[in-house]
């Protein structure tokens, strides 16, 4: 190994708050150690692009960030505030076209890596590991996702702010809910975790959240569970709900449905009315339930990395140049237990594609977590424990690791 080293960095997947502050971070060590760092443009598609002689590599050089700014902000260095990413990424698997492969391979060759750092979730670790293992590179991941579903690390990088955004939302929704005793549906991303509704719904308020791990599918027993909650909610003099439900939870034919948000929102409309139509005095006010929809999207995306993020994004990123100088390659920089740790990489991929392939999520809401536990001591309504499907049964256990 030489003492000055040449490392690449790239952004791989959906963007989310805090890859800017990784990227920072990284530069700053290495460059404190006199190391190099080349961003690729554009995950692995920059190196199709090098390869077909697209970009000087020297114009490719990251440098630690404001300098050239003028006047006296000289040094003010916006990366660590600004969310996206300065690399750019790419969300669709491998880059179309013939020959990709072999043209990455050439790319990375011809930039004379030393090492590469990885910033991606699941899916696009899982890639760029098969091409890591392909070309021989020396890899490094550092977990990022919105969805916190990479396994192994308690956190990945723009978990934190998006469920600030959530946050957020419900607030800024709390007082319209309550101007016109309005049911408020907010549809929260996570792919198929629910981490993201449950953690944002309780720091936002919600009376009910919904999320796969523990409501799979909308059955009518839960529209009407929601509804009794509701009902009861109103009787005590609360007459808005807030209900976060995870984009995950499937319709009640079983299938992932565009608008999830919008279908329950008219569920618990619906339901409503029939409730107060039997003509029990405790739903005797439900004919006049108006619920309205809406997709928080992919603001959840954007946004002000947090503090917390900032601080996870600077521990990862000092954790990936350790691990170069040590020559530990092949690991994934993790949170686990109040501590930056690693892991092997090829374990971390194995247990992707198992979960993968068994149609299951890499690392769900656990139902007995303690989130959970708390959504549960605090009235919110996430699902009956009594008369929901075992959620063991929806998501198997992941195999342990040795
Ligand atoms: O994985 C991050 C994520 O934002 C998910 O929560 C969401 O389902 C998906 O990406 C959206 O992807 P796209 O930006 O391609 O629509």
């Amino acid at each position: 190994m030489t003492s000055t080293q040449r490392i690449g960095i790239l952004t791989s997947g959906g963007d989310c708050p805090g890859l800017n502050a990784v990227i920072r971070a990284v530069v700053k060590c290495a460059n404190r150690r006199g190391w190099d760092v080349i961003g690729i443009p554009y995950s692995t598609a920059g190196f199709i692009e090098v390869a077909d002689g697209k970009y000087d590599p020297d114009h490719l050089r990251l440098a630690d960030h404001g300098y050239d700014i003028p006047g006296i902000l000289q040094g003010l260095d916006v990366l660590q505030f600004l969310s996206g990413t300065i690399l750019g990424s790419l969300n669709k698997g491998y880059p179309d076209g013939a020959d990709n492969v072999a043209k990455i391979l050439a790319g990375y060759q011809k930039l004379n890596l030393d090492a590469l750092i990885a910033i991606g979730g699941d899916g696009s670790l899982d890639i760029i590991y098969d091409l890591a293992q392909r070309g021989g590179w020396n890899l490094i991941g550092i977990p990022k996702t919105i969805d916190n579903d990479v396994p192994f690390t308690e956190k990945s990088i723009g978990f934190n702010s998006a469920v600030q955004t959530v946050n957020s939302a419900l607030y800024d929704l709390t007082f319209t809910a309550a101007s016109h005793d309005r049911v408020m549906v907010v549809e929260v991303m996570g792919r198929d975790a629910g981490h993201l509704a449950l953690h944002g719904g309780i720091a936002g308020g919600a009376d009910v959240i919904l999320i796969p791990e523990l409501v799979p599918v909308l059955t009518p027993q839960v529209v009407t569970q929601i509804c009794q909650h509701i009902a009861e909610l109103r009787q005590r003099g609360r007459k808005f709900a807030l209900v976060v439900v995870a984009e995950g939870v499937r319709g009640e034919d079983g299938q992932r449905q565009h608008l999830i948000g919008d279908l329950l929102a008219t569920a618990i409309a619906d339901r409503s009315r029939t409730l107060c139509q039997t003509g029990d005095t405790a739903y005797c006010d439900m004919d006049r339930v108006e619920t309205r929809a809406m997709v928080l999207g992919h603001i959840q995306r954007s946004g002000i990395p947090t503090a917390s993020d900032r601080l996870l994004a600077a521990a990862f990123g000092r954790k990936a140049i350790d691990l170069i100088a040590e020559g530990r390659y092949n690991r994934m920089v993790v949170w686990e237990a109040g501590r930056v740790r690693s892991k092997d990489l090829g374990d971390v991929i194995a247990t992707v594609h198992d979960c993968h392939q068994r149609g299951v999520c890499p690392s769900p809401v656990e139902a007995d977590s303690t989130m959970v536990k708390v959504a549960r001591s605090l009235g919110i309504y996430v699902g009956d424990p009594e008369t929901l499907p075992d959620p063991k049964a929806v998501m198997p256990e992941i195999p342990a690791i040795v």
